[in-house]
């Protein structure tokens, strides 16, 4: 495949690339709002825990995977079962992944198109001067119908489709150089601002002061499944990325490097948000509205707010679109590789599915009627919750389960020794973590909430 699609054309692209994919609405959008549903504190405790003894290791796991087959994620999985003396059935690994690429990118083409529509709000100075009920009216009416939600997506995927039809790097590279820095000055901008006006104490108390009574067993397995998603782990996306390594770059490093950047956007998105979700009496718990009603309250106070606000939500669109991208990616190499379609043919395809698939979310949060499922007893829920629960909280932490079996168990020391080439010290402890704390953390968190759901 490094024939077909090049290399990454040096370590820092390929960091910044990766980076890239990480760095999205799971961290700016989710995280913070999560969070405020699961109580804050504890919540962030376990998921810094889970991305450090978990999140890292596995990420490690698949780079390595992909650096070994050169080839797409199930195909690199089959040679390194094979040079292993394994069963090919170890290819699950990367079917996996494109099933719940495809579930995820469907949502979160929606929430994208969100962000688009509040750049065009804040550049066109609709924050100006609202108060925190004006902010919560218009994210009110940008849901009151499919019309405008399908529109904005609509924006996403195609641009999606182009860029990934293309097959290009060299341009997508440059779109993340550039945009990546802007968005972290930006997040720093904001915090400056919310430290500086909104209610930073009670922000930094709510986030960093664990108090564990206030979270759940399906919290624990919240933040679990975020630090699959947030790493954009057990998608296919990683084992891609690691098949164009470059040969100088040491892998280990590079996740570490990755982790750490995707935490601090995420660690600096709350702060930006929560102490103006304080200051403003919002709740914590909003729910997936939460930044988009938090954040254009300063915007539409403070000076050159109509430039930061659409700023910063383009740079959330941008964030969010190079996720779309490598989301999309697994998808579109599996309908090249299985189907025998061309890149257009499958990202036009995969993109018009995918489109599809979001009016789904799209009636959910417009509230129709059918967009809402009876699951057992009386739990009824929307098809949005549903895809996000599914994905991000049962199909990523089993596929991590098992990318980590894998990975360490399955795989002969002597290959993933090599691949992953780094200290005797280092190896151990990665092993260590896939062979036993990754299986039997994910399990436990699992089994506890069977046990509490009493199914
Ligand atoms: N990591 C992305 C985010 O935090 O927004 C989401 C994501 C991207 C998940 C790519 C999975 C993926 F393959
Ligand atoms: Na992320």
């Amino acid at each position: 495949m490094s024939q077909n699609h090049g290399q990454w054309t040096s370590r820092f692209s390929y960091v910044l690339a990766a980076t890239g994919a990480a760095v999205g609405l799971g961290n700016i959008w989710k995280f913070p709002y999560i969070m405020g549903e699961n109580g804050g504190g504890a919540f962030v405790l376990v998921y810094l825990v889970c991305i450090a003894l978990i999140g890292i290791p596995v990420m490690m796991a698949e780079v390595m995977i992909g650096k070994f087959g050169r080839q797409t994620p199930a195909r690199s999985a089959v040679l390194m079962a094979k040079a292993s003396g394994r069963s090919s059935a170890w290819r699950v690994t990367g079917w996996g992944g494109v099933a719940a690429g495809f579930l995820i990118l469907s949502f979160y083409v929606v929430i994208a198109g969100w962000a688009v529509a509040y750049t065009w709000y804040g550049f066109s100075g609709r924050f100006e001067n609202q108060g925190a009920e004006q902010i919560g009216l218009l994210f009110t009416e940008l849901n009151a119908g499919p019309w405008a939600l399908m529109g904005w997506s609509g924006f996403i995927v195609l641009g999606t489709v182009l860029v990934v039809g293309k097959g290009l790097q060299k341009g997508l590279e440059k779109a993340v150089n550039l945009m990546m820095p802007i968005l972290f000055v930006l997040l720093a901008i904001m915090v400056g601002y919310a430290a500086a006006t909104g209610n930073f104490s009670e922000a930094v108390q709510f986030m960093f002061a664990a108090d564990f009574s206030k979270l759940s067993w399906n919290g624990v397995l919240i933040a679990l499944g975020h630090s699959f998603f947030t790493l954009s782990l057990a998608s296919g996306i990683m084992m891609m990325y690691g098949a164009y390594l470059p040969d100088n770059t040491s892998l280990v490093k590079t996740s570490v490097y990755i982790a750490i950047m995707d935490t601090l956007v995420a660690l600096m998105a709350g702060l930006a948000i929560f102490p103006i979700v304080f200051a403003n009496g919002l709740p914590a718990g909003a729910g997936p509205g939460l930044i988009f009603q938090s954040l254009p309250i300063a915007f539409g106070q403070m000076p050159l707010g109509q430039l930061f606000g659409g700023s910063f939500f383009l740079m959330v669109v941008v964030a969010a679109f190079t996720s779309s991208i490598a989301l999309i990616e697994s998808s579109v190499a599996w309908l090249v590789e299985n189907r025998g379609l061309s890149r257009w043919q499958a990202s036009a395809s995969a993109g018009f599915a995918i489109w599809l698939a979001s009016l789904l979310t799209v009636f959910s949060l417009t509230g129709a009627e059918w967009s809402v499922v009876s699951l057992w007893g009386d739990i009824r829920i929307s098809f949005f919750d549903l895809l996000d629960y599914i994905t991000a909280n049962i199909m990523l932490p089993l596929g991590g389960l098992i990318i980590a079996v894998f990975a360490s168990w399955a795989v002969s020391e002597e290959i993933s020794r090599r691949t992953l080439d780094t200290t005797p010290a280092l190896y151990r402890l990665w092993q260590l973590s896939l062979r036993f704390v990754a299986p039997v953390a994910i399990v436990a968190v699992f089994l506890n909430l069977i046990g509490v759901l009493n199914l």
